[in-house]
């Protein structure tokens, strides 16, 4: 792997800059059916899917200063997964937190370090004041996470992927990190 470029980090965890030399640590995450059965369709990607949604990521990350960051665990120094901000679907002006972690990496509290790491880069560094965050109903350990992060439950629409999500707000005086 190419030099890390942290955008910002805990003692466990380093949020990246997304570089095409993640791909095939990323493709290996994502191409398991449990992680990803509650993604986008809930099937999982294929190597080209996910170059296709690095090389976006770096011209996000390059346009807006955000972007779902690599996740490296600093001890190990393996590539566990994505988490971050982006305008929410790729679209939108709402700015959406999100994080996807390999199935290996699941109840070490992590996805909650994301979150948190990410509101507080939103907020305390680009300035944000309002972040939205979405999941599926069924997805009951990333509500949990978004709760822990410091997010609100505000109900269930289907304004932002065109499926029901259960869409969670929070704002700069919320960020518990
Ligand atoms: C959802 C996901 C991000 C959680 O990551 P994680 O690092 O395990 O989360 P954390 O350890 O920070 O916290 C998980 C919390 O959910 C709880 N939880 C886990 N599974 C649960 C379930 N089935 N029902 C209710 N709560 C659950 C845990 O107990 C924990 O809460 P606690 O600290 O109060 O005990 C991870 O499983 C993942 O990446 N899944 C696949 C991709 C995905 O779904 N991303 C989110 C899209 S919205």
């Amino acid at each position: 792997m190419d030099a890390l470029s942290i955008i910002t980090e805990t003692d466990r965890l380093a949020l990246c800059a997304p570089q095409m030399c993640h791909i095939d640590s990323l493709a290996s995450l994502w191409s398991d059916l449990e992680t990803m059965r509650y993604l986008g369709g809930g099937g999982v990607w294929t190597h080209e899917q996910v170059t296709e949604r690095i090389e976006r990521a770096i011209k996000v990350q390059a346009e807006r200063g955000m972007t779902f960051w690599t996740v490296v665990e600093k001890a190990s120094g393996v590539i566990i997964g994505q988490g971050g901000l982006v305008p929410i679907a790729f679209v939108g002006d709402e700015i959406e937190l999100g994080y996807r972690l390999g199935k290996a990496h699941w109840g070490k509290g992590y996805a909650t370090e994301i979150a948190g790491l990410s509101a507080a880069y939103g907020f305390g560094v680009l300035g944000l004041t309002d972040l939205v965050a979405v999941c599926y109903p069924e997805n009951l350990a990333s509500r949990r996470v978004l709760i822990k992060a410091g997010f609100t439950e505000v109900g269930e629409s289907d304004a932002y992927y065109g499926v029901p999500t259960i869409v969670h707000r929070m704002n700069t005086n919320d960020c518990v990190r």
